[in-house]
């Protein structure tokens, strides 16, 4: 998607560019640039988008409060309304590959593209599925269908799933794979614990940890095997926070061995032990 959106900012720029030089050789003599082609200059505050030019939102639903549309409850109850009343058109994944998605023109739009991500507003897509309402004069027939009688609430949990079609990607480990790296971790930790302050074995000790820890920043999504599996393991944020937190405390371990600075490696040691505990306070699934 990135790469993609890079793409485009590169043939925009081309053209501009190009454009521009048009002007300016008509334009010969002059030596300021025309000001219709600065109006067209991108500027940094600019939103980027798919180019599209949508109608504003009316006033009605332009001030409703939006609600917490991060809450993993409120995604997946949008997720559900989502399959039923507009995967048909839009494609489970927002793709515009849904059984119907051959007979319409305009196609349902691809709710998962970062380009349209980037150009609505959370109200934006509130009110076109409340209402179903020109959003943008488009030629073709085929229009979006209103949800009118949906309740308000219902609304905004399509908006929060909408919304969580564009959440990035990363790399999923299986939950064998995240196991064994606990195990590692688990392991290595007790090295460190056992090394007190023996320079060698803590160094040893702590260097295996800074080498671990950054395997963690690979894992994402859902545990796809075992007895987790398909649940989400993370909110992105958290979890990344989780391993700097560990990543920071792990080179000062290792850092503060090597140099024989026992009290100060001694904190690094507790900050990694407790970093351990408070991730799987978050994350790991309490037996029951
Ligand atoms: C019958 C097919 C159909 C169904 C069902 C449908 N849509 Fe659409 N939708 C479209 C088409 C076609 C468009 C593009 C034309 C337009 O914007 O009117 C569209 C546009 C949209 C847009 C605005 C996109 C833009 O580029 O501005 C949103 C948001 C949207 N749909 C969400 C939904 C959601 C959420 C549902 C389910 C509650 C749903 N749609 C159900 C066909 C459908
Ligand atoms: C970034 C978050 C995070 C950190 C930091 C973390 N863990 Fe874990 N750990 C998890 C999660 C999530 C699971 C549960 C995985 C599952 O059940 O699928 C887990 C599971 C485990 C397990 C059980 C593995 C199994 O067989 O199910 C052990 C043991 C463990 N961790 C040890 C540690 C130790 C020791 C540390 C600190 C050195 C640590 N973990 C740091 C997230 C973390």
């Amino acid at each position: 998607m990135h790469k993609r959106l890079l793409l485009c900012a590169l043939a925009l720029t081309l053209c501009l560019g190009a454009s521009g030089l048009s002007i300016m050789a008509q334009d010969m003599g002059s030596d300021e640039e025309p000001a219709e082609d600065k109006k067209e200059e991108p500027s940094k505050e600019e939103p980027k988008g798919d180019g599209i030019k949508r109608n504003d939102v009316p006033e009605e639903f332009s001030k409703l409060e939006v609600p917490d549309l991060k809450a993993q409850e409120t995604i997946d109850a949008g997720k559900k309304t989502y399959e039923g009343k507009c995967a048909g058109c839009h494609g489970e994944a927002g793709q515009s590959d849904g059984k119907y998605s051959a007979k319409l023109d305009p196609k349902a739009t691809k709710l998962a593209d970062a380009g349209f991500q980037d150009a609505v507003t959370d109200h934006y897509i509130y009110w076109r599925i409340k209402t179903g309402d020109d959003g943008y004069a488009g030629e073709g027939k085929s229009k979006m269908k209103s949800f009118g009688s949906m309740k308000e609430a219902q609304v905004w949990e399509l908006v929060a799933f909408v919304r969580s079609l564009a959440a990035p990607k990363v790399e999923i480990l299986n939950s064998t794979e995240f196991e064994d790296l606990m195990s590692d971790l688990k392991r290595t930790n007790k090295s460190i614990g056992a090394a007190a302050h023996d320079r060698d074995a803590a160094t040893k000790a702590g260097d295996e940890m800074v080498k671990l820890v950054p395997k963690l920043a690979g894992y994402d999504g859902n545990v796809r095997s075992g007895d987790h599996s398909g649940e989400k393991v993370r909110d992105q944020a958290d979890w990344k926070a989780f391993v700097k937190q560990m990543q920071d405390a792990a080179d000062a371990y290792a850092k503060h061995a090597k140099a024989e600075e026992w009290d100060k490696a001694d904190e690094a040691k507790a900050t990694i032990g407790e970093t351990c505990g408070d991730c799987h306070d978050v994350y790991k699934k309490k037996r029951r």
